[in-house]
């Protein structure tokens, strides 16, 4: 695991796909494999425009990331140009997938009636099996047999369809994101790599704000200050921390969330951030982390519930058994929201008999499974 320095996020493409191929490096050279030539599958978790299994442009960058001369290039040569910039070790990328559909594809490995792949961690998204007559984009609609279909669902709203339930808050977390939505996403055409600058238009990803680990901390601290401003909370008195902007930890939420009901878990995160919460201001804080997570996980069960209540519609079926594969820290780490989540879609969904498996890895492991098949067809 490498997290990614801030400034490769936010920089150009050449700094963000050097720092990958820097980390592939140290991979290969930890396992004592940079003398090989590996097929390589590259999971690339942001909207992109499939045009072969190894080649997507990308439309736009969400979730914070903004390196400039990527959008409307094949992020795959960027990554292959980096690989031969540093000339230490030699790759095949064969193939490039979603996260979600990663995800799809490692629990379907497991569970045969895996069709639906969904993330909810720092950004939220879902894929399905559709059936083939049904898509439009490419040859072969109207035969049979089916087909993955990355929805990227985060920027559902972008036309406005989520305006009756958009906050305030809501608002202020979009203006604030280095993704604002002021425009809407327009179709980019391919640039010279490493010229375009910096920032471009992007779509907002407006539900994905409302529901995904990127946003749910900020969106708790403008409601706590809001609160503290209108002097319902910590006597009026509002810290320096609490008032900047991505103080509020998302990790935060769950754990104010999980405490086990003696507040020591509360007091320990609001002194930590220069607040001095008595006991009713620890429930109330409380109440704004449930409330905001419990509408994420109702909001993004609604979400899932419409595609597979509308894959049982598309195959003709009264009644769907189906699996779904998650993976993302929101769902697996929150306490609570699993179970709200399940709750919302099994509500929206009576006719859907539906298992969710959580998936270990499966971002990476789906990507290795994607390529050995990709390279055996090839080969
Ligand atoms: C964002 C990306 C999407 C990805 C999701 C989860 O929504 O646009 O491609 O699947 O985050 O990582």
């Amino acid at each position: 695991m490498y997290s990614i320095p801030e400034d490769a996020m936010t920089g150009t493409a050449e700094m963000l796909f050097d720092f990958i191929a820097e980390c592939i490096s140290d991979f290969l050279a930890s396992q004592d494999l940079k003398h090989k030539k590996l097929p390589l599958g590259f999971t690339f978790s942001f909207p992109v425009r499939h045009e072969d299994i190894d080649k997507g442009i990308l439309l736009n960058w969400t979730k914070g990331f903004t390196a400039s001369g990527a959008e409307g290039n094949n992020v795959v040569d960027l990554l292959r140009d980096a690989i031969k910039r540093r000339g230490d070790f030699e790759m095949d990328v064969v193939a490039m997938v979603n996260d979600t559909v990663a995800t799809m594809v490692s629990c379907h490995y497991e569970d045969h009636r895996c069709e639906v792949g969904m993330i909810v961690g720092t950004g939220c998204n879902a894929c399905y099996m559709e059936e083939m007559s049904r898509v439009e984009l490419v040859e072969g609609e109207g035969e049979g047999g089916r087909m993955c279909v990355n929805t990227e669902w985060g920027a559902f709203g972008d036309s406005g369809e989520l305006e009756d339930f958009r906050l305030e808050y809501d608002r202020k977390v979009d203006e604030a994101s280095l993704n604002p939505g002021q425009q809407l996403p327009k179709p980019v055409k391919p640039t010279v790599p490493h010229c375009r600058p910096n920032p471009t238009p992007c779509s907002p990803h407006r539900y994905e704000k409302l529901i995904s680990g990127k946003y749910l901390g900020e969106q708790v601290r403008l409601v706590l200050l809001k609160l503290a401003n209108e002097k319902l909370l910590f006597g009026g008195e509002v810290s320096e921390q609490l008032q900047t902007r991505g103080s509020f930890d998302t990790c935060f939420v769950s754990q104010i969330e999980g405490d086990s009901g003696d507040r020591k878990q509360i007091y320990n995160i609001l002194w930590k951030l220069g607040l001095r919460p008595s006991a009713l201001d620890c429930d109330i804080v409380r109440l704004a982390c449930e409330g905001v997570s419990t509408r994420a996980a109702r909001l993004c069960g609604a979400g899932l519930a419409a595609i597979i209540d509308c894959m049982r519609e598309h195959r003709g079926q009264g009644e769907l058994e189906i699996t779904v594969g998650v993976d993302g820290s929101v769902y697996k780490l929150h306490p609570c929201f699993k179970d709200k989540f399940h709750k919302t879609v099994r509500d929206l969904a009576p006719r859907c008999d539906i298992t969710f498996i959580q998936s270990e890895e499966g971002s990476g492991r789906g990507a290795a499974l994607i390529s050995a098949v990709a390279s055996k067809m090839a080969s």
